[in-house]
């Protein structure tokens, strides 16, 4: 890492395994950033409880499941910062200081709060789980990231943590804090194979990444096809059929000739989802070799994840002491 080197910083909750929608929204991202950028990799294990407080177990399991997801996809430990959100005092801090320059009003009205609360079924929200957008402001300034990669669901949050950096440096006359933007993914978000909007793991239609090779066929070949095509010998229709929304984003140089076999009764659902195997299984055999050797070196990854966390300590209390300065809270 070079110091002229701007900084990226995204992460995920430690709710369980990332899937191949985490893949094609962020990670994939990531991946091809690292070599340009001085990349920073959070674990939110705090922000996992808004969500998840009554399952500390299911928390603390997943910190190395997705810490190893991060690192089989391809994220270079060498080149990275890798840190668990829960050690950084920083964080914490900030986040109390942040919570007085914003209105709970303001929070109300966050779409992906609103979103979130309503597939969670919570009427009455908790102050943490209002408040998370304010913590996540913390979590991309305490090292000054200046870019985040994300999907389009935290844009709202992205806002909030804009407005935070202003608020504070126009309050007390600063500069220290950098003011962050969005890296979108190109891709757009991954539908589930299902037929559903989206891949997660709470709606069961999730391709994890550390799934092996017969469970990807397997769930390839329950995929949703054009249901009218009830027999190979008729023509089917793309457009209402998943198998061929994937070919699209993972096998884009032959997308469009299956589509046209399909239209013209040349290719069955059954070849064409396993020529969707092929490829997605071609995409994630590099991954699995990796994942074997961080799951046979599990040492090496609570190594990767205690030094992230120290370096990314030092940069938060450093941050936090010219906050502090500025606000003339000085110990
Ligand atoms: N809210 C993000 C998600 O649900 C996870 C997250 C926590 C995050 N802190 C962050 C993402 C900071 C980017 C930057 O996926």
């Amino acid at each position: 890492m070079s110091e002229t080197q701007k900084r990226i910083l995204t992460g995920d909750r430690t709710t369980g395994k990332l899937h191949l929608g985490h893949y094609v929204g962020s990670l994939q991202n990531r991946v091809a950033l690292q070599y340009d950028y001085d990349t920073f990799i959070l674990l939110a294990d705090v922000q996992a409880l808004t969500t998840h407080f009554e399952h500390p177990e299911l928390i603390h399991g997943s910190i190395l499941d997705v810490a190893i997801d991060n690192l089989s996809v391809g994220l270079d430990p060498e080149r990275v910062t890798v840190f668990q959100q829960s050690q950084i005092k920083a964080i914490a801090e900030m986040t109390i200081f942040y919570s007085m320059l914003i209105s709970v009003n303001t929070l109300r009205h966050n779409p992906t709060i609103k979103t979130e609360a309503a597939n969670y079924g919570y009427s009455d929200l908790s102050y943490g789980f209002l408040g998370y957008p304010v913590s996540q402001a913390a979590d991309i300034t305490f090292c000054k990231a200046e870019l985040v990669p994300v999907g389009e669901d935290q844009l709202p949050h992205m806002e909030v943590a804009r407005k935070l950096v202003r608020r504070f440096n126009d309050q007390y006359k600063t500069s220290i804090l950098v003011e962050p933007y969005a890296k979108l993914s190109e891709t757009p978000r991954l539908p589930g194979l299902d037929g559903n909007a989206k891949m997660g793991k709470s709606l069961g239609n999730a391709i994890y990444l550390s799934d092996d090779a017969d469970t990807v066929a397997k769930k390839v070949r329950s995929a949703v096809t054009d249901t009218n095509r009830i027999s190979v010998k008729i023509p089917g229709n793309p457009d209402v059929c998943m198998v061929s929304k994937y070919h699209k984003v993972f096998n884009v140089d032959e997308h469009e000739n299956i589509c046209s076999m399909c239209k013209n009764a040349e290719i069955g659902c059954v070849a064409c989802k396993k020529l969707l195997t092929e490829k997605l299984n071609n995409l994630m055999d590099p991954f699995r070799e990796k994942r074997a050797y961080y799951e046979a070196h599990i040492d090496e990854v609570q190594d990767i994840i205690n030094t992230g966390s120290r370096k990314a300590n030092e940069i938060g209390n450093e941050t936090v002491g010219q906050m502090r300065e500025a606000m003339s809270i000085l110990i």
